[in-house]
């Protein structure tokens, strides 16, 4: 998967060496409270695992690296996803909470929305989050996606937001 870059971010592969900066991000309880629980190093490995077995399709959630630092901050990326009918390329996001309402998570998913509609060849895209997540309702609508309906999903409400490919049919 090619690395894609912003003014202030490379969105590169992650490699088992991101480990620990990412698990810094995911590791995070309030980062992940639409989640379960915060992932373990060890579930953090098998995310990059998981990520990296995706890179060969074109698709994958990548790291974010701050330019001015060349810290890791989260990951953003497009994930196929199969939510109430054909798989549907979702575009995600994690950001560390330090790092957090400088546009940098609008900043990732333009560049990750801009990849799947060029490159990559999608003609439709998705966000799928829950409905209090507002923060990450925002970054969606920022990105130009449109609240398309909500559906019960691994337990809980989702709003699906989406938005296709200009042209598309
Ligand atoms: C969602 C997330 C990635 C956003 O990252 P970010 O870099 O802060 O995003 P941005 O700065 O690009 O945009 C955040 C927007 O949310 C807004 N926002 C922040 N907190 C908010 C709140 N409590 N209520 C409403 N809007 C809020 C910000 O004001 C900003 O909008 P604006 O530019 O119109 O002012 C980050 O909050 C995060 O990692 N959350 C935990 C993980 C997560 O929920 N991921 C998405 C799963 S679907």
């Amino acid at each position: 998967m090619p690395a894609l870059e912003t003014p202030r971010l490379l969105l590169r592969e992650m490699t088992p060496h991101d480990a620990p900066p990412l698990h810094a991000v995911l590791g995070d309880e309030e980062t992940m409270r639409w989640y379960p629980r915060g992932f373990t190093l060890a579930e953090v490995d098998e995310w990059i695992a998981r990520q990296i077995s995706r890179y060969p399709s074109g698709a994958g959630l990548l790291g974010l690296i701050l330019k001015s630092t060349g810290q890791l901050i989260g990951d953003c990326g497009a994930v196929w996803q199969e939510i109430d009918g054909p798989a549907e390329l979702e575009i995600g996001y994690h950001v560390h909470r330090h790092h957090r309402n400088q546009g940098l998570a609008t900043e990732a998913a333009c560049a990750v929305r801009d990849y799947a509609f060029t490159t990559y060849g999608c003609d439709h895209v998705v966000s799928i989050i829950r409905p209090e997540n507002l923060p990450s309702r925002r970054v969606a609508e920022k990105n130009g996606l449109t609240l398309d309906r909500v559906v019960f999903w691994r337990g809980y409400d989702h709003c699906v937001y989406g938005l296709a490919k200009a042209g598309a049919p």
